[in-house]
């Protein structure tokens, strides 16, 4: 059977047994505790934990995921043997509180043995050692003695806490005449019963709901089916390796295959995390990326190779996953840019790189290089340590870790000591021009602006590249800079039409509108860029920044008079207020606040936003910020006959935009002064 076609086949199996199929969701986990998505399991933690509401009691999916970094970690594997993977497909189904230990057993027998036709005889099973049921359901169900094994083997969880419990796994026998005992049994499925929640002192707790969690590795179902012992032999990595020969013009042979697996592994990683959205960068998940990314790149120099190599490579990895994978096509070309951006960033260094490490090999003692070499490939040459000993690996030289983070703390020590925040370096440039940012309450699409400073790690730069991490000030913008307790704009800058800058945050140092993000392309000062904000997050803020104003109001009408803001942080659609307030607030009191600004949203009252003369504002009785300085010309922002205050933030036109708004908490911050944190929009819903 086909490596396509497996896919298809599990989800049809699932189907016709009452599972709602889902598609995959994206690399990047919604979830703080993970680098990457690592399972299938993993969108599905909240509802697992009882947090979210199952949408369905039966689910299926193939999932994208990646396992490089963090605790599931196979990247120094790759290459070496037939079964790992740092990008793999996960094949997965799932029981929220539905079917449990005999169902799951059930379905996954009938699949292997019945649907796919798996040799009975072929399969091993194991079970936790207290696991009694399932012994006893694999006894019943197919006639199978598991092995009893302990947490190690037995016992699953995605992260350190969170949702967990013991599994029972399925493994085929490739046969008596394969030595080695790790690639003659191969897991392919494992069946977990999500039955605790582990807390970050490690104690478990019962989860609301028995659960079942499965999970099979697509490359390996695909070689037991194509009677393959390795996951690189089977078709569709056949197809990439052929792609792999015609961009490097070498042909695959039994001693260069460990290049060839890396360079197919690493252009599905690279590949499928750049198309959901991932950058490569010098942080976190970025610089997995990268890392992965560069390792390709020396294999391609292994194989004679110089240059690009996955951004040629791309067009085979759509080939062959395009059609169960839609993403990479539609995201082909901003993934192939980026991608070429880092490999023209690299090319250089790495050919630099390697003749450095060459003079260094033959003074090397003991078989260890020292660390302030290692450290200089990587700060020069931008070779991370994993690249850097996946070299010398083949050559049996160790690096020197412990010393190659001695200098890698005296650099970052070094770089404190110089480095004073980034605002006193804005605000020591003598020559700053103000932004011209009079576009920011609605933003001119057609804009042109010019790129008038780049810092980056602490230094004015003329020209930065792909990944690095910088700060950006124009001659003009569409952003909103961060003020008035309003969170700035994000967005994207483009050049020549192509995003050169994801912008996270426009943050202000007095009247120049700073923009903070990471680089997709090169940037140099002088470039002529248009800026783009980021339009559901400006709605999202616009919204909330008028329930922060209907939130006043309310307050005033339920509490007293004389309630008076005090400070407040309005980001997408959430808001935190502080308020002068002599004691807590009741359940009533919050209650009534709410329902009242809900009120005067059902009323879609109109939101006017007037320009007008300070004293114009004064007489028509518009709230200002205690302490606040404003200008002779001011904003004032009405809402219906409830609401009038100067504000120089983003609004929108009709309450009835906000949707819904709730509050979440009041409590006191200090003496005399509340606070209250409110979610608006869909996030109360
Ligand atoms: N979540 C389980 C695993 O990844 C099924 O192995």
């Amino acid at each position: 059977m086909k490596y396509n076609d497996i896919r298809t086949t599990f989800l049809k199996f699932f189907e016709e047994k009452g599972h709602k199929i889902v598609p995959s969701a994206s690399l990047i986990p919604n979830d703080p505790t993970l680098l990457f998505t690592v399972a299938g399991m993993v969108p599905w933690k909240g509802i697992l934990q009882g947090t979210e509401p199952a949408f369905a009691p039966r689910v299926a999916d193939v999932q994208k995921c990646i396992r490089a970094g963090g605790k599931h970690n196979d990247l120094d594997e790759v290459g070496f043997d037939g079964r790992h993977h740092t990008f793999f497909e996960m094949v997965g189904n799932w029981s929220f509180g539905d079917y449990f230990k005999e169902g799951a057993i059930e379905y996954s027998w009938e699949l292997l043995t019945k649907v796919l036709g798996l040799d009975p005889n072929k399969l091993r099973v194991t079970t936790h050692e207290t696991d009694e049921e399932s012994t006893e359901i694999w006894r019943k169900v197919a006639g199978k003695e598991a092995i009893r094994l302990g947490d190690k083997d037995n016992w699953w969880s995605a992260g350190d806490t969170g949702p967990c419990g013991p599994c029972t796994e399925i493994f085929y026998d490739f046969g008596a005449d394969i030595e080695n005992e790790d690639d003659r049994w191969v897991e392919i499925w494992n069946d977990v019963f999500m039955q605790y929640d582990r807390d970050a002192n490690g104690n478990l707790s019962p989860l609301p709901k028995k659960n079942v969690d499965t999970g099979g590795g697509l490359e390996r179902w695909a070689a037991v089916l194509q009677g393959k012992t390795d996951n690189y032999d089977t078709d569709l990595f056949v197809n990439l390796m052929k792609a792999i020969e015609n961009v490097v013009g070498v042909q695959k042979t039994a001693e260069n295959t460990p290049s060839f697996k890396v360079i197919a592994d690493h252009l599905r990683a690279v590949g499928f995390a750049i198309a959901d959205g991932v950058i490569p960068s010098n942080t976190d998940r970025g610089y997995v990326i990268r890392r992965i990314l560069r390792r390709a790149m020396r294999h391609g120099q292994i194989l004679g190779h110089k240059g690009a190599l996955l951004s040629k490579l791309y067009p085979a990895l759509i080939t062959e996953m395009g059609a169960a994978y839609p993403e990479l096509a539609r995201e082909e070309k901003h993934v192939v840019e980026i991608i070429q951006n880092e490999e023209n960033a690299f090319a250089d260094m790495l050919q630099n790189g390697m003749k450095l490490l060459e003079n260094e090999i033959p003074k090397v003692n003991n078989n260890v290089l020292p660390g302030d070499v290692a450290f200089k490939l990587f700060d020069t040459y931008g070779f991370p340590l994993d690249l850097t000993q996946m070299i010398l690996r083949d050559k049996n030289i160790d690096v020197d870790v412990a010393g190659f983070e001695k200098s890698m703390a005296e650099q970052k020590e070094r770089s404190r000591a110089n480095t004073k925040g980034t605002r006193t370096l804005w605000e020591s440039q003598t020559q700053l021009t103000d932004t011209d940012d009079s576009t920011k309450y609605s933003p001119d699409a057609n804009m042109q602006s010019k790129v008038l400073s780049i810092l980056r790690n602490g230094e004015f730069v003329e020209s930065a590249n792909a990944g690095d991490e910088v700060e950006v000030a124009l001659d003009k913008t569409n952003f909103y800079g961060t003020q008035g307790g309003q969170v700035g704009d994000s967005g994207e800058m483009q050049k020549d039409g192509k995003t050169v800058m994801t912008v996270s945050e426009a943050a202000r140092v007095d009247n120049v509108v700073i923009h903070k993000g990471t680089l997709t392309g090169t940037l140099n000062v002088g470039d002529t860029v248009s800026t783009i904000i980021n339009a559901p997050s400006r709605q999202q803020t616009a919204r909330a920044h008028t329930a922060t104003h209907l939130l006043q109001a309310a307050l005033r009408h339920v509490l007293n008079e004389d309630v008076e803001q005090r400070g407040s942080k309005v980001s997408p659609d959430s808001v935190r207020f502080d308020f002068s307030f002599g004691r807590a607030m009741t359940a009533e009191e919050k209650q009534a606040t709410e329902d009242l600004i809900n009120k005067w949203i059902s009323e879609d009252l109109p939101v006017s936003h007037e320009e007008m003369s300070l004293d114009e504002a004064k007489s028509k009785g518009a709230m200002a910020l205690f302490g606040e300085k404003y200008g002779n010309t001011v904003k004032v922002i009405t809402a219906g006959d409830v609401s009038c205050e100067l504000c120089g933030g983003t609004h929108i036109y009709h309450t009835g935009e906000i949707i819904r708004a709730k509050i979440n908490k009041e409590k006191s911050i200090s003496s005399g002064i509340r606070r209250i944190t409110m979610s608006v929009g869909t996030l109360a819903e």
